[in-house]
């Protein structure tokens, strides 16, 4: 697996390895207030990103494209602002970054969704 493929697949286990960290760690203390952002790390930063990745893989063309680099980095930078987002919404300290990170989640979706479509074989 190389490039873009690559890319999801590495970045998206990193996302699960921190994601279960903190399911350990809300096992451990018995809080599990963060349970939402627990999921969204797994299931947008480890589920959709090896997804995408795997697709890739079996598309090379939809991969070789500026369109799948961008997807990329719109996609972690989504997860890497919407999980803090989550905690700081849940713990009452504001909304906004889990809406900016919400919202490059769903251009990151939206550009899958034109991906798949152009790639139609
Ligand atoms: C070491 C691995 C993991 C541990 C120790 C762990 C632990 C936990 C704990 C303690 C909760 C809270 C349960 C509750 O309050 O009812 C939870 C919720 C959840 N976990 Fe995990 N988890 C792990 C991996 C995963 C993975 C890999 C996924 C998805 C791919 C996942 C998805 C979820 C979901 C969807 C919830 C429900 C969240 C909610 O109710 O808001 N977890 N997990």
């Amino acid at each position: 697996m190389r490039g873009v493929s690559f890319w999801f697949v590495a970045t998206g286990s990193v996302f699960v390895t921190l994601g279960m960290l903190g399911g350990i760690a809300m096992s451990i203390s018995g809080d599990h207030t963060l349970a939402p952002a627990h999921a969204h790390l797994n299931l947008v930063g480890w589920v959709t990103m090896a997804l995408f990745g795997l697709y890739y893989h079996l598309v090379p063309a939809a991969a070789a494209t500026t369109m799948a680099r961008a997807h990329f980095a719109i996609a972690s930078a989504g997860v890497i602002i919407m999980v803090p987002g989550i905690m700081l919404a849940i713990t009452e300290n504001g909304e906004a970054l889990a809406a900016i990170g919400s919202l490059l989640s769903l251009a990151s979706m939206l550009i899958f969704v034109l991906t798949v479509l152009r790639n139609r074989a």
